[in-house]
């Protein structure tokens, strides 16, 4: 496993972490027994960052970590997030009131004293123009509460505006083969505030893994069942805003570049390394063969360029008129 400066904080942190909204809940049932053996799975691998938010399994995915850490003794990074228990989710709820009493949740659910990292969860665009809301974290920090703090974006233009704010160390985006464009301006602007970017959806809710077809259903509980047109959340958080029928397509040409030694999971992971600005890759696994799967990858050689215009111009092909300039 290689490891990331994370920004400012000092931490070095694995490239490839752990994504844990699954072992929480909207990905179908995954047992809490399969949700520790992923966790012990990525972290026997050298994993030692995972992502989760207070509103995964309303606390389940923040419990299970908690009770995974006990059991090891390795300093694992773990990055919360705050914001979605709000209903309704309006700017006006992120006062001091509402995000201590998140902090002080998930602090009791993860059993520390401190948050290493506290993420604003995609908050209504307002708040980025809200300079009171990130005094309430910078408050937090002198309290002892966080050690940390960024946030968690939707779009491009979210994440230049939070950069602004000098304490945010973090921007969580969506990035992947089919979602391009936080490589353009962004990224240049992230290095040069030494802000650590966090590559979320890596796999485009498991699209890019390959392993789908027309025929592939999810159950009920799954968001790829529920919110395939953005019924429940935005919908650029499933299957990356990429319509499925079209995303296949461009996965059976993407097929055709993977090298021998790579699954299509880990060359969609590969290509997210490639990119220097990039601190970590967060994919989600919901059990131990996915997690060790994907934490091989950092081992992995990298692309070589022609492959990654090759990918370049399978997205300008199939997705840019979708999602390019939409997030
Ligand atoms: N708003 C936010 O802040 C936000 C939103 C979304 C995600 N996130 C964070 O980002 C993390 C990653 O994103 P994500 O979980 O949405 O999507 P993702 O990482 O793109 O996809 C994860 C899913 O892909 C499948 N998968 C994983 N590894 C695989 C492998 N090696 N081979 C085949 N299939 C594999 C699994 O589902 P199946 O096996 O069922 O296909 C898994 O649940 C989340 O866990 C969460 O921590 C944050």
């Amino acid at each position: 496993m290689n490891y990331r400066s994370f920004g400012r904080t000092g931490w070095q942190v694995s490239e490839i972490g752990f994504g844990a909204w699954a072992i929480g809940a909207e990905w179908g049932h995954v047992s809490e027994e399969d949700a520790l053996l992923a966790l012990h799975a990525a972290i026997d691998q050298g994993v030692n960052f995972i992502d989760t938010a207070d509103v995964y399994g309303d606390g389940r995915s923040e419990q299970i970590i908690a009770r995974t850490l006990k059991q090891r003794s390795e300093r694992i990074y773990v990055a919360t997030k705050a914001g979605r228990r709000l209903d309704p989710h309006t700017a006006d709820g992120y006062n001091q009131e509402n995000i201590t009493a998140f902090v002080e949740r998930s602090l009791r659910n993860l059993q520390v004293e401190t948050i290493d990292l506290l993420q604003l969860h995609c908050p209504p665009p307002q708040v980025y123009y809200m300079p009171e809301v990130f005094g309430i974290l910078d408050d937090l920090i002198q309290a002892g509460k966080i050690q940390y703090y960024g946030v968690s974006v939707e779009k491009v233009e979210e994440a230049i505006k939070a950069i602004q704010y000098p304490n945010v160390q973090s921007i969580q985006t969506i990035f992947n083969m089919f979602r391009i464009r936080p490589s353009e301006l962004f990224f240049q602007l992230a290095q040069q505030e030494k802000v650590a970017i966090m590559a979320r959806v890596p796999l485009a809710s498991g699209l890019l893994s390959g392993k789908m077809s027309q025929s592939t259903t999810f159950p009920k509980d799954d968001h790829r069942n529920y919110n395939r047109q953005g019924d429940a959340f935005d919908v650029g958080e499933t299957f990356s805003g990429v319509d499925f029928e079209c995303g296949l397509k461009a996965v059976e040409e993407l097929r055709q570049l993977i090298p021998d030694e790579m699954s299509m999971a880990q060359f969609a992971l590969r290509w997210i390394l490639m990119f220097d600005a990039v601190t970590l890759a967060i994919p989600g696994a919901k059990n131990a063969k996915q997690a060790f799967e994907n934490a091989q990858v950092s081992d992995l050689p990298s692309l070589s360029d022609k492959t990654m215009e090759q990918i370049n111009s399978i997205y300008n092909k199939y997705i840019r008129h979708q999602v390019h300039q939409r997030w």
